[in-house]
């Protein structure tokens, strides 16, 4: 079985726990795009584990992580990762494979994703400023530095001496920021090398291979559909495919070989950075849900939007990834309110529209259609049990479900990976 999780909002929906509760029943978890702009938060033993690059399911012992061909790697971020884990006993040594195919986020890039949003100012994306845009960008240009390519040295630096003729060339142009030298990041990433050997891989053929042997993979998506740089509120966007289609280009398994996409949604709707947000919330309630929900960026440590759940969104999610079930999370963060809301259309120039429209223009005129339902105020925290959860909570369920066209099989209460309830476990049911 191989199955692909996604965030269905505009990410942080809780995809951590998730893939780190399914990791159980896989063999091989796999990131397919995005770099460590992601951060992906478990809780274990009472122990928080936020981890951005390194893929989650690793925290489960003796699986294997593949970092797959559409990632971007920043070769210090990695080191810092792994070094992290081992200090918390956590070995991958064995475990982990790196596609030698996946371009780096070389110093660079992260220059020219700052100067870049302080040049844009008000108009700034509010990028993660990790370099991630600048390095895909570079991918597309066809200047991009690869894996592979610091297994040869005269080639790096052939690579490297064409590149900042250009990249200096602009950081003191344009930006009025300092040029980099040659010699030490040449330095800096041939140091990376003898490090990085044992991790690469073609990981494309290792894939196929474990799939012809009916082995069970996780491919885990990081950001959410609406970040997608196809797929989601473009220009406020990540710079990667991080819906379901992006599993197949960035790994290199073809797309008939999957099985299942399951889509993570929070019971309510967040989003960090720039961007329109219909459904936000922006006065007292915005804030409390903020509160209850610790929303703070896992990787920035940004305040979080928050907003109620926009079936629009999620409906959107459900029909480009086509889902086949849903997990819920972070239901407990309602538990106190006395009623919540629902948006279930847009109010657009005195219409109502059901389905997300593609221009951002007009999707920053919708407003929001409320439905409300009663809440349940009573705790739901840690309940491993769907039929245990209160009447109201149920209710409210089953409208998210039926509003946006897809069932759930996962409900969650609690950041714990105990704490969970699974009315039907993705690999072990039928797609
Ligand atoms: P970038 O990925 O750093 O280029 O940032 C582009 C947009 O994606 C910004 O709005 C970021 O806040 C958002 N973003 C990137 N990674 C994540 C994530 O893991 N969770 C939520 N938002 C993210």
């Amino acid at each position: 079985m191989n199955l692909i999780v996604v965030g269905t909002q505009w990410g942080d929906e809780g995809k951590g726990k998730v893939v780190d509760l399914l990791s159980e029943q896989a063999d091989i978890v796999i990131r397919y795009q995005g770099g460590h702009n992601a951060g992906h938060t478990i809780v274990i033993g009472g122990e928080a584990f936020v981890l951005h690059l390194i893929p989650t399911g690793l925290l489960q012992h003796g699986k294997i992580g593949v970092i797959g061909n559409g990632v971007v790697i920043n070769p210090k971020a990695f080191f810092e990762e792994i070094k992290l884990l081992s200090e918390r006993g956590i070995s991958i040594e064995g475990r982990l494979f790196v596609s030698e195919a996946a371009h780096l986020i070389m110093p660079y890039h992260q220059a020219i994703d700052k100067e870049s949003e302080k040049m844009k100012g008000a108009q700034k994306i509010g990028t993660t400023g990790r370099g991630i845009g600048p390095a895909y960008a570079d991918k597309m240009t066809r200047s991009g530095i690869r894996v592979a390519d610091i297994f040869d040295e005269e080639l790096f630096r052939e690579k490297l001496e064409k590149n900042l003729l250009e990249i200096n060339a602009i950081l003191e142009k344009i930006y009025q920021a300092p040029p980099f030298d040659l010699e030490q990041i040449f330095k800096e990433y041939m140091s990376y090398s003898e490090k990085m050997k044992p991790f690469v891989t073609d990981t494309s053929q290792y894939l196929n291979k474990a799939i012809d042997d009916g082995k069970h993979l996780l491919f885990e998506g990081a950001q959410g559909t609406h970040l997608d740089v196809d797929l989601g509120t473009y220009p406020y966007v990540t710079s990667s495919n991080s819906a379901a289609g992006g599993a197949s280009t960035g790994t290199g398994v073809g797309p008939t070989r999957f099985d299942k996409v399951l889509g993570v949604t929070k019971a309510y709707t967040t989003r960090v950075g720039s961007g329109p947000f219909p459904s936000e919330l922006t006065g007292a309630m915005g804030k409390r849900l903020q509160k209850e929900g610790n929303e703070f960026g896992a990787t920035t440590g940004r305040p979080r939007r928050c907003g109620w759940f926009d079936a629009v969104l999620v409906r959107y999610a459900v029909r480009v990834n086509h889902l086949t079930s849903l997990a819920i999370t972070k239901l407990d963060v309602l538990d106190s309110l006395s009623e919540i809301e629902v948006c279930v259309g847009y109010a657009l120039d005195g219409k109502t529209v059901e389905e997300m429209p593609s221009s951002l223009r007009k999707l920053e005129r919708c407003t929001p259609i409320l439905k409300r339902f009663e809440g349940w105020q009573e705790s739901t925290q840690g309940t491993t049990s769907y039929d245990q959860l209160p009447k109201n909570a149920r209710i409210y369920l089953e409208a998210l479900s039926e509003l946006v066209g897809c069932r759930a099989d996962i409900v969650s209460a609690s950041s714990k990976r105990g704490e969970t309830m699974i009315l039907r476990a993705p690999f072990e049911t039928e797609p």
